[in-house]
């Protein structure tokens, strides 16, 4: 009879890991980095968006030719969340629940053994999410937020400037895709540039 107990038990336990087994899958799923809002519309800032992958960081960029001189210096860095980097680099595209973060950082100069040149400061001045959900924004797709509190960020209407510069000038699905050198060159490949840019370029 024992024998038989011990052979139960064993099969028990095997069970029990079998059983096990896609829930840790199941845990895995749950670390994708996709879009999370709050009861009132707006998005949770992803706190790990600094271990993204990094595209490209513009100093002291303006959009307009008679932009006022600002009194300082600030880079521009730009995050996307690591699973639709991924696909971009296979699709030359963004894919939904894309997130791309721009952090706007203060410059500095002339600190510790530094004569010349910038570099960036602990100074966070503005953090602004670009993100791609189809089902929440179908007119669109995609749709901007501002966290002003570094937590939140609160969903800027479709009348903002936002829209209509990114549509109108971005290479890529209303995205900067000009600015981001790797990024360019896999579009280019892929012939993904939208045909407003492609006029652009051709204008010039
Ligand atoms: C006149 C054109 C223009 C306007 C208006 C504009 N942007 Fe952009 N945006 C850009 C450019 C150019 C870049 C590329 C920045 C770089 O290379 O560092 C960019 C990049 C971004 C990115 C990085 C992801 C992407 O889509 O490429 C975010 C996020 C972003 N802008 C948010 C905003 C928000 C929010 C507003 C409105 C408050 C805004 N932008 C208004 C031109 C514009």
């Amino acid at each position: 009879m024992k024998p038989t107990w011990i052979l139960i038990l064993l099969l028990a336990a095997a069970l029990l890991l079998a059983v096990s087994m896609p829930q840790a899958g199941a845990n895995k799923e749950n670390s994708v980095n996709a879009p999370v809002y709050t009861a009132d519309g707006s998005l949770k800032l992803p706190a790990n968006y600094r271990e993204w992958v990094y595209l490209s960081s513009g100093l002291d960029m303006s959009y307009s030719p008679n932009a006022m001189n600002m009194d300082h210096s600030m880079f521009d860095n730009v995050f996307a969340n690591p699973e639709a980097y991924k696909e971009f680099l296979e699709n030359g595209t963004w894919p939904d629940k894309t997130m791309l973060v721009l952090e706007g950082r203060k410059a500095g100069t002339k600190v510790s053994i530094n004569k010349n040149g910038h570099f960036q400061t602990g100074e966070v001045m503005g953090l602004e999410v670009h993100v791609k959900d189809e089902a929440r924004f179908p007119a669109g797709k995609w749709a901007f937020f501002n966290v002003e509190d570094g937590v939140t960020g609160k969903l800027l209407p479709k009348e903002m400037d936002c829209y209509s510069c990114h549509e109108q000038h971005g290479a890529v699905d209303t995205t900067f895709v000009q600015f981001y050198p790797t990024l360019l060159e896999i579009a280019k490949k892929k012939s993904t540039l939208s045909r407003a840019y492609l006029k652009e370029e051709a204008g010039k």
